[in-house]
């Protein structure tokens, strides 16, 4: 019985180990990040992991040839490759630690059999790209490339990502490769989910019936659960929401000036925005906000809000009672598992940070199990 040996770097707050928990006989022999909150994040949930809180540059080569790993999992920094970026690309001194593992990779005692890259849309374009595939071409590595969001999971979530998965001899892949950057490709994969609504996904508090609304003066979070699953989900929430309750209601002047800009959605809308590290702060393209009182028209409420006042404007607007999601929502929309926890120590305001460049455990874990398939 195989047990493959992980190197994960830039291990962020741990999602790639998530995603091998559900796809692959694993050990990571190390994990590897210079991010303290992200790394204390991590520790907390992986305590037996050995993590290494380093820069890539910073490792030997035998610091590497001494885990002795098979695979690597790696989400290198992002920013040089969005599009809003300077597109400063291999020129960023980010860029510099991905390029020193390919300068690594041939160098290794043992080059690794499977390697998964995540990256944000845009890294297909860039140079570091093709740095990448050249070295895997010279090296003997088959590879696919995808852009993939969950939503092609039938996860109510958009988060539209470039993956890499490439191994070498012995064993090819599963599939025919294609030297396209695969769409959407879940035709190689069966057994998809079809699409679920954020309420039996990402937000288990479901929406109160309208006689709750009306109790619901407060703004404390109504539970309405359904399975023990949901209850032990609720007991692990519960303990966690006591210092999220304050910042999950939206703050009503924020609604007031910016309600067209919002995208609200619903406990059974089957989609939500991409969460970015803005979250819970910015409200304009940040990620979408939750409307939990669903009686009540979202349509109706801004149409009759602008002949009103701006006191009655809020009033209207207040009937919807938006909320913002909260982390514990956005990583179960995420896919980390309910004994993810946050240490106690790390603000909200942190835990959005951390959350808005973090990856989808379900689509790795996919695309982990496509990796490894004989
Ligand atoms: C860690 O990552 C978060 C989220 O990207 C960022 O806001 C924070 O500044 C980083 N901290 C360090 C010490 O690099």
């Amino acid at each position: 019985n195989i047990i493959y040996i992980i190197l994960e770097l830039y291990s962020r707050i741990g999602g790639m180990h998530y995603a091998l928990k559900s796809s692959a006989p694993a050990e990571v022999a190390a994990a590897v990040d210079v991010n303290t909150t992200a790394n204390e994040i991590y520790k907390h949930n992986f305590p037996n992991t050995p993590l290494l809180p380093k820069t890539i540059e910073g490792m030997m080569l035998q610091d590497f040839d001494k885990l002795n790993f098979d695979v690597i999992l790696m989400s290198p920094p992002c920013q040089p490759f969005t599009r809003i970026g300077l597109q400063g690309d291999v020129a960023d001194p980010r860029t510099k630690s991905f390029l020193y593992i390919l300068e690594l990779l041939p160098r290794l005692s043992k080059r690794p059999r499977f390697i998964l890259l995540e990256n944000v849309k845009g890294f297909e374009t860039s140079s570091a790209r093709d740095a990448l595939l050249k070295t895997l071409r010279e090296f003997d590595y088959s590879f696919q490339e995808f852009l993939i969001s969950p939503t092609s999971l039938g996860i109510p979530n958009s988060r539209l990502r470039y993956f890499l998965i490439a191994r070498r001899p012995p064993g090819s892949f599963s599939f025919p490769t294609s030297a396209e950057v695969l769409f959407f490709c879940w035709q190689i994969i069966e057994g998809f989910p079809m699409s679920e609504s954020l309420n039996s996904l990402a937000v288990p508090h479901s929406h109160p019936t309208s006689s709750e609304c009306e109790r619901d003066k407060t703004g404390t979070i109504i539970f309405k659960l359904e399975t023990e699953q949901e209850l032990e989900r609720k007991r692990i929430q519960d303990s966690q929401e006591t210092t999220s309750g304050s910042v999950s209601a939206a703050p009503p002047k924020t609604l007031l000036r910016y309600p067209l800009l919002m995208d609200v959605v619903q406990p059974s809308s089957r989609r939500s925005v991409c969460f970015t590290k803005g979250y819970g702060h910015y409200v304009e393209g940040t990620g979408s906000v939750l409307q939990s009182c669903v009686d009540v028209e979202l349509e109706g409420v801004f149409k009759s809000s602008e002949l009103l006042s701006e006191e009655d404007k809020l009033k209207q607007l207040s009937q919807l009672k938006l909320r913002y999601f909260t982390p514990r929502q956005i990583v179960s929309l995420m896919g980390f598992p309910a004994d993810f926890t946050f240490p106690k120590h790390i603000s909200i305001k942190q835990q959005y940070r951390v959350l808005g460049n973090n990856l989808n455990v379900h689509v790795v874990s996919h695309l982990i199990r496509l990796l490894i398939s004989k």
